[in-house]
């Protein structure tokens, strides 16, 4: 389709393109195995947190009547967090995996539904000028903030993955440090994500776009 293209050819809203099953149980475990990495920071940071519960774990010992240091106690604290870390990290092989299902998925579904080819779409029906071309500016605007996404995800399972492997790798201890603090930064990008993701289909189901949130569970099959 070019500039010239009459968009009265396109019957419906773009954002009501088809789902194939594939890229809608990939869309909803990742979801899932999101939120599930999610808690487990929430709940390192806080539950969990080794050095709110130096305390607690004093307190414990002192009942038996064993008395032990800050440092002591934040050993066997730090093993709790330790733990979680470890769902953390399984968590985060499955979004790898998912990750990499993805990419085959793409090389199943009809040509339409590929990321790639929903963003040419997006870009060629942008330059058309009719009157829905708002909408079609704000579609190429949410299939750039997907294409962040993916790119944001694959950050994350790049380190995610330089943390679990990282020591027998041979990475120093800066590289790990840096490799880290690099997670801990995308990871409020993710949040960000999600947040304007969320906000944004509400808003499309409550506004011009009713049923889009359950043309992801039905794949908009008319
Ligand atoms: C959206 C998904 C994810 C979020 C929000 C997230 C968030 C975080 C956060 C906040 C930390 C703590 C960093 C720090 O202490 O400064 C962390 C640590 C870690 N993450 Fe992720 N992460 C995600 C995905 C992944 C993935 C895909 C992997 C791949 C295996 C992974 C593996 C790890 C590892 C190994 C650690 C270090 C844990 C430790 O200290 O022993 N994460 N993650
Ligand atoms: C961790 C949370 C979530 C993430 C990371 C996420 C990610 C994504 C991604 C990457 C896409 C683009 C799919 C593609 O083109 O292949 C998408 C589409 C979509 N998601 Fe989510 N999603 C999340 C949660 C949700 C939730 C909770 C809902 C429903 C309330 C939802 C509803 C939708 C809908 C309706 C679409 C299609 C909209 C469109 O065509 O632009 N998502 N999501």
């Amino acid at each position: 389709m070019d500039a010239k293209t009459d968009s009265s050819t396109l019957s419906k809203s773009p954002f009501y393109s088809q789902h194939s099953l594939l890229l809608r149980i990939w869309h909803w475990l990742t979801f899932l195995f999101i939120m599930g990495s999610i808690v487990t920071v929430l709940v390192n940071s806080t539950v969990l947190s080794p050095r709110e519960n130096i305390k607690l774990v004093q307190e414990q010992l002192q009942k038996k009547g064993v008395t032990v240091t800050d440092e002591q106690a934040f050993a066997v604290s730090h093993e709790y967090e330790d733990k979680m870390w470890d769902v953390h990290k399984l968590i985060g092989f499955g979004l790898a995996a998912l990750f990499l299902f993805r990419i085959l998925i793409e090389t199943v579904v009809p040509s339409e539904e590929r990321i790639i080819n929903k963003f040419r779409k997006a870009k060629e029906i942008q330059r058309l000028n009719d009157n829905n071309k708002t909408e079609y500016t704000h579609y190429l605007r949410v299939r750039l903030t997907y294409s962040i996404f993916f790119l944001l995800l694959f950050c994350m399972i790049l380190t995610g993955l330089g943390m679990a492997f990282g020591r027998d790798l041979g990475f120093s201890r800066d590289i790990f440090r840096s490799i880290k603090n690099f997670h801990a930064f995308i990871q409020y990008l993710i949040y960000a994500f999600i947040v304007v993701h969320l906000v944004g289909v509400i808003l499309a189901e409550n506004g011009k776009l009713k049923g889009i949130v359950s043309g992801m569970i039905n794949g908009n099959k008319h």
